[in-house]
């Protein structure tokens, strides 16, 4: 179980991240919606600790980590237990799929080259990336390279996995393969927070979806509560909104 507690982050005065409590249960699959700068990414960096929260607290099975004065040890023991898959896959130009996620297992996690190598096929081979192991990012597409960074996520075993937007950094006709392959990970039981604005995928994938905005939670319920009987009247419109958006057919 892991669980959030009073999470608070504000840059100047602008408050972002105002006491946020959540508990997440092993499995769960949590889609985070809410409008654009509504502090969903900052959530994400906060518990990463890309970003160092001003107060509250992670406690990831028994573990707490504390907002302030932490030490490089464990900020490095609480990024192996979550990790991030980014927007924009972050993959390291000159190495191959394959040594893009063995540098992990090599680097922070002190694997032999043999065993990280084993392992790095395991997950390459999860998200379907086998036939493209030796192959640099330049030479394969958005969503392979998307898939190798979910790959290198999985290699290091979190015990949660936090998405920012995976796919809204690919051509409309990469998204599919991403989608499945989340699907796919979501399916074998991994826990994990999504941020997405495809609303249709966060309703299928989701067992739990979160609408935060201006600082808050304000819903935290089954897809089909929050999608369909949102209790609050900001979650109606943001959902409204996205509804046009698609039936007008824009690209999100
Ligand atoms: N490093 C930073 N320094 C200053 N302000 C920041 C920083 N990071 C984020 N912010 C501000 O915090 C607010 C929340 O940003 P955040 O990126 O978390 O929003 P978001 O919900 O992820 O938005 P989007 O849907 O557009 O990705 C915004 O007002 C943003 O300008
Ligand atoms: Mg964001």
């Amino acid at each position: 179980m892991i669980e959030i507690k009073d999470m608070k982050k504000q840059f100047h005065d602008n408050v972002v991240l105002d006491g946020i409590d959540l508990t997440i249960h092993k499995g769960d699959v949590i889609g985070i919606i809410g409008p654009s700068g509504t502090g969903k990414s900052t959530l994400l960096r906060c518990i990463n600790r890309l970003e160092v929260p001003d107060e509250g607290s992670i406690t990831i099975d028994g573990h707490t980590y504390t907002s302030k004065a932490m030490k490089s040890r464990e900020v490095i023991e609480l990024r192996k237990q979550t990790g991030m898959v980014f927007q924009r896959f972050h993959l390291f130009e000159k190495k191959t799929a394959l040594e893009n996620v063995m540098e992990g297992l090599i680097v922070v996690q002190k694997k032999s080259r043999e065993e990280a190598r084993q392992i790095a096929f395991e997950e390459l081979e999860r998200v379907g990336m086998l036939p493209w192991i030796n192959h640099y990012p330049k030479h394969l597409s958005g969503g392979q390279q998307q898939r190798v960074a979910i790959a290198r996520a999985l290699a290091m075993k979190p015990k949660l996995l936090l998405l920012d937007e995976p796919t809204s950094a690919l051509d409309p006709e990469l998204v599919g393969e991403v989608l499945d392959t989340i699907r796919n990970i979501a399916k074998s039981g991994y826990t994990m927070l999504l941020v997405s604005h495809e609303m249709e995928f966060v309703r299928k994938v989701s067992n739990r979806v979160i609408f935060l905005d201006n600082g808050h939670i304000l819903e935290d319920g089954t897809p089909r509560e929050v999608f369909e009987h949102p209790k609050n009247e900001r979650t109606r419109e943001f959902i409204t909104k996205m509804n046009r958006l698609v039936e007008a057919d824009y690209v999100i």
